[in-house]
């Protein structure tokens, strides 16, 4: 039987500037979700790329006193670069533009003018660079966007989509699909914004020449947010993946993936995601993050400064995934020290130098378990049920928080159970403890496989683990197999 396919994406990312912390957040969790899927047997496809088209780019390009190309070619491998060092899985990287890219935008583009949905008018209103994004008047705060972004006014002749025609097939799409966009309140939003009325939506522009040309009159440059969705399109050309099962977004950006995704998807007749899930931003320190605040993370940085895997379980299990967060080194030493170092890592230390002690290095043979052994077991086998449950749901902070139980069990047990009152008196029993406990840590090591897959590697090295899935979770240790005591895996910062 063919696996069941598991398609994810990010954003693509803006090659204005070198990756911030926000790009590498939605990354990891993206990794997550995508190595989670993949442990759990999908044919999984992980995406992500960068958007090198618009004017946002082009301007950086000028500033920088380069042709855009030359620009967004250089700046790309620091994208590319990001994805290694974050340890991302993904099958593919796309930049917008990459021929077949430019080949599925004007395709594309033929497709909706042959079904009428685009016709030529001009456009008056109001366009932020900064958000490449039109707004209305009434959208206007103090003569700048909701985003806090400068707008100016433009005046051109320009193609239209007729995202107006699309607002009932929405808002019914909505209602069958209360599932369709995540968080609860970003769903709402959606709905309000698409019944408050839709405009057609300006989709080329003739004052800036920076993206794919309009294929049959090509005075015109294709509005880049057009031309950057398609891209989740592009990368699966032999479509086994679409549709794609979850874009994971900004709550900035959830206007586009939400509205004009799916009506353009509409308008072409194709089969619409099934899920837009929206994370929160990041806050330094208590303050916006902003390059005039001069408080800018960069991620690969931090990461060489306090380990990839601290970041990664810091960034999935602080925040409630889908809340906006705040980075401050007070709260990252908290989480790191009490979850990884004193519950995670003491639990392993604990376990595997008192096995290597009293039970010659290898894994003991058991004898009879008694219930509260049993009970044990059966918690860490049902873990990764529970955890598939809030991996759908993208409650990442709740399902690395199931692994981090287990481990407070374990503590729980060995201090319960205190094996070393029977190394004199019941070998039976002392072994039969600590072979409960190293399978426990053995679960515990595939589960943050998806979170922190380093460290949990290391951890499954100690059994000579070299590749486990979930469908081996419950294969259980074999007694005499010998433990290679490890460095300390989850050092505690001081
Ligand atoms: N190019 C568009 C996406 C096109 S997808 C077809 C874009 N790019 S971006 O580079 O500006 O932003 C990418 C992502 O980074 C967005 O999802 C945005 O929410 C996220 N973040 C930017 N700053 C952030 C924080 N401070 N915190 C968390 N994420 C934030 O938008």
């Amino acid at each position: 039987m063919p696996r069941e396919t598991f398609y994810i994406t990010t954003p693509i990312y803006y090659v204005n500037d070198k990756p911030h912390i926000g790009h590498a957040y939605t990354s990891i969790a993206a990794d997550v979700i995508a190595r989670f899927k993949h442990l759990d047997n999908f044919d999984v496809f992980f995406l992500t790329g960068t958007d090198e088209h618009g004017q946002k780019v082009a301007q950086s390009a000028a500033k920088h006193g380069k042709e855009p190309k030359e620009f967004v070619d250089s700046l790309v491998e620091h994208f590319k670069d990001l994805g290694r060092k974050m340890n991302l899985s993904n099958d593919c990287f796309i930049r917008t533009t990459e021929e077949r890219h430019l080949q599925t935008v004007q395709k594309v583009w033929l497709e909706l003018e042959k079904r009428q949905e685009i016709y030529k008018s001009s456009y008056f209103g109001w366009y932020s660079v900064r958000d490449e994004a039109f707004y209305s008047e009434s959208e206007l705060i103090n003569g700048k966007a909701p985003t806090g972004a400068e707008v100016e006014w433009l005046e051109e002749e320009s193609y239209f989509f007729k995202l107006s025609k699309w607002q009932d097939k929405l808002l019914d799409f909505y209602h069958k699909n209360p599932d369709f966009v995540g968080p609860k309140e970003r769903y709402n939003e959606v709905i309000s914004f698409v019944k408050s009325g839709l405009e057609d939506l300006s989709v080329s522009r003739i004052k800036f020449t920076w993206g794919v040309k309009v294929p049959s009159d090509s005075v015109h440059t294709i509005y880049v947010w057009l031309d950057a969705l398609f891209n989740y399109i592009t990368a699966v050309e032999d479509k086994r993946y679409w549709p794609c099962d979850l874009h994971l977004v900004g709550k900035d950006i959830v206007r586009f993936h939400a509205v004009y995704w799916p009506a353009f998807l509409m308008a072409l007749d194709y089969p619409l995601p099934k899920r837009i899930f929206a994370h929160g931003w990041w806050l330094n320190e208590g303050e916006k993050i902003s390059k005039s605040l001069g408080n800018v993370i960069d991620p690969i940085a931090l990461a060489e400064k306090v380990g990839l895997d601290n970041l990664r379980f810091y960034m999935i299990r602080e925040v409630p995934f889908g809340q906006d967060g705040n980075y401050s080194q007070a709260s990252f030493n908290a989480r790191i020290n009490a979850e990884l170092a004193n519950n995670i890592g003491n639990l392993t230390q604990r376990v595997v130098a008192f096995a290597v002690k009293n039970c010659g290095s290898v894994v003991p043979t058991p004898s009879k378990f008694l219930d509260v052994d049993n009970e044990l077991l059966e918690e860490a086998y049902s873990a990764v049920e529970k955890m598939r449950a809030l991996i759908n749901k993208q409650a990442l902070h709740l399902a690395v928080g199931e692994v981090v139980s287990l481990a407070t069990l374990g503590n729980v047990f060995i201090d319960h159970q205190t094996p070393w009152r029977y190394a004199k008196t019941d070998i039976e029993r002392m072994n039969t403890i600590i072979y409960v406990l190293l399978e426990l840590i053995k679960v515990i090591a595939i589960l943050l496989l998806p979170f922190i897959p380093e460290s949990a590697q290391k951890m499954l090295d100690i059994f000579e683990i070299e590749k486990a899935d979930f469908a081996s979770i419950e294969t259980r240790l074999k007694p005499g197999t010998s433990l290679k005591q490890s460095e300390i895996i989850f050092p505690k910062i001081i």
